[in-house]
């Protein structure tokens, strides 16, 4: 396999966990855009939103998925707003997209306890959940290559039913 696998999906879909599992799979590398970003501005992103706010974390999210496409052999995690910016579709394209779905109730069992999401925050994280996941549900699925339902499946099998779907 050539191509860079890349993770998309909502906030809390299990991304970054899976795409550890992947990496160590494959033998490959594993970047997190966030992670990415965090470096670039030397502070979390809690921190980059309130000081700079969300466009400016867009910005610096898009040249990391550049720097991160670029990498040879790797698998990367995305942060669940990067399909709502449209230059990100095409140098999303450059790897195999997949989809990580999970339902709202899924979702917010994972994240209930966070609070490292920005967007997530205050009153009304359900709801919220499923505001946001109704607005970005047709960009995850117009730009994956594959999509994989992750409802209470472990990010070993997930990491499994990815491999043998993509092959
Ligand atoms: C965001 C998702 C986060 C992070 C930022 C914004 C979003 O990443 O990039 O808080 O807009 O959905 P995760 O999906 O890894 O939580």
């Amino acid at each position: 396999m050539i191509k860079n696998i890349v993770l998309i999906g909502f906030m809390g879909s299990g991304k970054t966990t899976v795409g550890k599992v992947l990496a160590e799979e494959l033998g490959y590398n594993f970047v997190d855009t966030d992670n990415l970003v965090e470096t670039s501005q030397g502070m979390d992103i809690p921190k980059i939103f309130e000081t700079k706010g969300e466009t400016s974390f867009r910005q610096s999210e898009t040249v990391a998925l550049s720097q991160a496409v670029a990498i040879a052999q790797c698998v990367i995690s995305t942060g669940g707003g990067i399909v709502t910016v449209e230059a990100n579709k095409d140098i999303l394209n450059k790897g195999i997209v997949v989809y990580l779905e999970a339902s709202p109730e899924q979702i917010y069992n994972n994240v209930k306890h966070d609070t490292s999401r920005p967007l997530l925050k205050g009153e009304n994280m359900y709801q919220k959940i499923c505001t946001m996941l109704n607005e970005r549900e047709m960009l995850y699925k117009e730009v994956a290559h594959y999509t994989i339902k992750v409802d209470g499946k472990t990010p070993n099998e997930i990491s499994t039913l990815l491999l043998r779907g993509i092959q």
